[in-house]
């Protein structure tokens, strides 16, 4: 029988320290109800302080991933790590996480691809594990996205909408009838400049000048209808397809796990498909949007509650910057 690839253990992290839409208010003009009305949000997470990174708060996932697997962390033996936000420009947050874990010469790589960060990881590893590269891997989705928003009217939108965190879950040889089913993957750069930090950049010479600065083209900036616009098509599209590849129908889906820019996208998305808001994870109300972190933070507060089962049938989909979209259906 073919090889098959599972989540055998799943891990979270966020950061202790939580800050209101009130908070936010007190910064620039906004208002909790027009945050909730907008996109969900309640609240989110921020570091505590400087000089905690991605990596950092992806120890703690990881760990918890690789317990629940019932794996040590030296069976590790490859790292992918998704992130829009790594702790340095370079080298990747993947790096510096296996030397935190204590692993010395394990192979690291980071992932680009924002939003459909983790869900593009786990493709990567579900091909490493069938194809016998790598017997454990651990995908860690970690964002530290609060040093990196603008707190005034001007970068309003977006700041609004971000928080820190990280997930993790541990992707190996499945059992039974466990294991990835079917993952599909997209990309178009048609949407690169909708949602994008422009500078510091390679293209430019210097790569951050004054007057940049100035404009503030370090900040996120994001064409929020364009992606709304996107979302709503690409997620509900994706999880359809993947859905068709793995051979089951949206009945068959015990858990959907969208990933979280926000709610009133994931309602939309969920009522396209039919599924019941009660198989829908949602937890932007108190996280935000953590970018590469949402599904697999999603997966791992869903398994402890008890909503993730041996068996359990569960649908992911994303949507992001790049454009990037993707979908996955496995069996735990
Ligand atoms: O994971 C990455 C993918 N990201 C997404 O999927 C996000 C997709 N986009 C969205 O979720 C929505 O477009 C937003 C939540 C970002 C914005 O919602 P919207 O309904 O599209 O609002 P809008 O951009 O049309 O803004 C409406 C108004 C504007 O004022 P005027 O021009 O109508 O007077 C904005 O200036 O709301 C204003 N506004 C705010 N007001 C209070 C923008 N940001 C804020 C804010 N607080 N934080």
């Amino acid at each position: 029988m073919e090889k098959r690839a599972a989540i055998l253990g799943s891990g979270h992290y966020l950061p202790s320290r939580v800050v209101t839409n009130h908070d936010l208010a007190a910064l620039f003009e906004t208002s909790d109800e027009w945050i909730v009305q907008r996109s969900g949000i309640k609240e989110r997470r921020f570091i505590e302080r400087s000089g905690i990174g991605a990596s950092d708060l992806a120890v703690p996932a990881a760990k918890m991933a690789v317990e629940q697997a019932g794996r040590e962390l030296k069976d590790v033996d490859a790292i992918l790590f998704a992130t829009l936000s790594p702790d340095v420009n370079f080298p990747g947050s993947g790096c510096l996480l296996g030397d935190k874990l204590g692993l010395p010469g394990v192979p690291a790589l980071d992932v680009r691809n924002q939003c459909s960060g983790f869900i593009y990881s786990l493709s990567v590893a579900d091909a490493w594990v069938r194809a016998g590269v790598y017997r454990n891997v651990l995908i860690v989705g970690a964002e530290v996205h609060s040093t990196g928003l603008e707190f005034t009217d001007r970068g309003r939108d977006v700041a609004v909408l971000f928080g820190d965190g990280a997930g993790a879950v541990l992707v190996g040889e499945a059992h039974g009838d466990a294991g990835v089913r079917a993952i599909e993957l997209h990309a178009d750069g048609v949407g690169a400049r909708d949602l994008w930090t422009e500078a510091p950049a390679s293209m430019y010479t210097p790569r951050l000048t004054p007057e940049m600065f100035e404009e503030g083209r370090h900040y996120p900036r994001m064409n929020g209808k364009q992606v709304f616009r996107w979302a709503t098509e690409k997620m509900p599209e994706v999880a359809l397809s993947v859905l068709g590849r793995s051979g089951m129908t949206i009945a068959e889906v015990d858990l959907f796990v969208p990933h979280q820019a926000n709610m009133r996208i994931n309602q939309m998305v969920a009522a396209r498909l039919g599924i019941a808001e009660d198989r829908v994870v949602h937890n932007i109300q108190r996280y935000g949007n953590t970018t590469a972190a949402t599904i697999p933070i999603g997966i791992s507060e869903s398994w402890r509650e008890g909503k993730i089962q041996p068996g359990s049938r569960v649908l992911m989909a994303a949507f992001g910057a790049g454009f990037t979209w993707a979908g996955a259906v496995a069996v735990f």
